[in-house]
């Protein structure tokens, strides 16, 4: 197996690319935490894994609150003895609603605290017990670390600095034989882009932006997160990985 023996925390566990994570990890051996802000979801995610016949157990986070991601990563080492994986990947998405101008400083301040913020949080305290015997750091950014769309400013902001933090922090605990890495998603069919799937033109166009005029599956996320979590990833280090059937690499 895979991750046997090993010790897995995935934030947004409950959600699309989180939860396909955390089965697959799983699956692969790893004993897995899932964390999430909604209880309900994570906690059925958990026992859905536990009845396939792995191990797993729901922990609520918040990853904007800082002691509350410090207290997940104890409660891994509490529970588990170790920690070898972080799966910093809970976040959310502007509604697009509103310009640059008109946007509320509150609405761009808390897609700051969830989306860098708690992914700082994550590589931080993920780090300060890894650096005992090493371990794997990844971290959910975006295509839109790199490409722009209307009305989606405190995203694309947020999705770059993950994109930084993970240079930063990877050039920083290499010492420690931590890697940290980031994915960088084209549109994936999860909950979190729900809102546009209600107007067909939009969700047309959206997936028009893939290569193959198709949008990305949880799953197919899900095997590169684990395929850079294993050893036969053991080179890489320091970058951002497209997971986007090309999406950020032509012109619309
Ligand atoms: N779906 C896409 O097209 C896409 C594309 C690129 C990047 N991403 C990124 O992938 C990650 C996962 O998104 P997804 O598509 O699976 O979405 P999702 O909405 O299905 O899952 C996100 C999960 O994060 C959780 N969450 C939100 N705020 C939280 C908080 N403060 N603390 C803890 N948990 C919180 C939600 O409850 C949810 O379970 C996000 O970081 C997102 O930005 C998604």
């Amino acid at each position: 197996m895979r991750f046997q023996g090993q010790v897995a925390i995935v934030t947004g566990g409950a959600g699309g690319i989180g939860q396909a994570s955390a089965r697959l990890l799983a699956s692969q051996g790893a004993r897995v935490i899932v964390a999430d802000l909604d209880a309900t979801a994570g906690e059925a995610v958990a026992a859905e894994i536990r009845e396939a016949g792995y191990v797993a157990t729901f922990h609520p986070v918040d990853v904007s609150v800082y002691e509350q991601v410090e207290a997940l990563v104890r409660f891994a080492v509490d529970t588990y003895g170790q920690l070898d994986i972080m799966f910093n990947n809970a976040g959310i998405f502007g509604d697009g609603s509103q310009n640059v101008i008109d946007l509320p400083i509150d609405v761009y301040k808390r897609m700051i605290s969830i989306n860098q913020d708690g992914v700082f949080y994550g590589i931080k305290a993920a780090a300060a017990v890894m650096k005992e015997r090493g371990g794997v750091i990844i971290n959910t950014a975006s295509i839109y670390a790199y490409i722009a769309d209307k009305n989606q400013l405190p995203y694309h902001a947020s999705k770059a600095a993950v994109v930084g933090m993970t240079k930063a922090s990877a050039l920083e605990l290499g010492r420690y034989n931590i890697r940290v890495v980031a994915i960088a998603p084209g549109m994936i069919d999860t909950g979190l882009i729900d809102a546009w799937r209600e107007d067909e033109r939009v969700w047309n166009t959206i997936q028009k932006a893939h290569m193959r005029r198709k949008l990305g599956t949880a799953e197919q996320v899900a095997n590169v997160v684990a395929f850079l979590a294993s050893d036969e990833a053991s080179f890489l280090n320091g970058h951002a990985y497209f997971v986007d059937d090309g999406a950020a690499s032509f012109k619309r």
